[in-house]
């Protein structure tokens, strides 16, 4: 790992703990935090999580659905920087979609100061026009795969999901992984999200399992 890479490392450690200070503090309930300033994140361990099985799939190519301030694109960009193998992947790249601008403001800050601007292409609009215009791009030609996503991060807003879900499953490799927050928790959206369940596991393309770590974690494999 050059040195370059380790400092990366250590600064989005850095703005993550930060994050996570205010992250806590948000769930807490102790202070009054207005819906435009909360982060809505992911926890910490669902972090770590998403990091581990990026590292381990040796993934490059990651797509995430609701940026909020980019607490959980750190995440995603941090197995990049974890070890020696990783850090030798030459194409590394993150595409991350917001509709609020106020969000993608402070995200911008953070990646900034996490140094990690450089793999992190932020677009902002509604996410469903966002994701069309992606699997155009990325299905432009059916004989080339590259541009096809390892990893798709869903976390925006729960209405929309099976829409969603079926375009970033054409945009995703095969072996590939989506995962989809809040299949658990809050218990508000329960209802909605047995729906989506239901959706997903219907595709006998695709194995998936809920996972119960932070808000519940729904890991669905791309088979074929
Ligand atoms: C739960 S937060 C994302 C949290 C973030 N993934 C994290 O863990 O740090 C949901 C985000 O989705 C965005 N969002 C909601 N509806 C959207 C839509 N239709 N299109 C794009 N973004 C949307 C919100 O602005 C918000 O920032």
């Amino acid at each position: 790992m050059s040195d370059v890479d380790l400092n990366t490392g250590f600064r989005i450690i850095k703005v993550l703990t930060e994050l996570e200070k205010q992250s806590v503090l948000e769930r807490s309930g102790l202070t009054e935090i207005s819906h435009k300033d909360s982060m809505l994140a992911i926890t910490s361990d669902t972090g770590k999580f998403f990091s581990i099985l990026l590292s381990a799939m040796n993934a490059n190519n990651i797509l995430e659905v609701g940026t909020s301030v980019g607490y959980s694109t750190l995440w995603l960009a941090y197995s990049f920087y974890q070890n020696n193998e990783n850090s030798r992947v030459s194409k590394r790249n993150i595409t991350t979609i917001d509709n609020d601008p106020l969000k993608i403001k402070k995200a911008t800050t953070n990646f900034k100061n996490a140094g990690v601007s450089d793999i992190i292409e932020t677009i902002e609009g509604n996410a469903i026009e966002v994701l069309k215009q992606l699997s155009i791009s990325v299905n432009d030609n059916e004989d080339d795969q590259s541009e096809y996503f390892d990893f798709i991060f869903l976390d925006a807003d729960k209405e929309n999901l099976a829409e969603y879900f079926d375009l970033a499953i054409s945009m995703v490799k095969k072996g590939g992984l989506i995962i989809t927050d809040n299949v658990l928790y809050p218990e508000e959206y329960r209802s909605s999200m047995s729906k989506y369940i239901e959706h997903i596991r219907k595709k006998d393309f695709v194995q998936s399992v809920t996972v119960p770590i932070g808000h519940g974690e729904e890991v669905s494999l791309k088979i074929r």
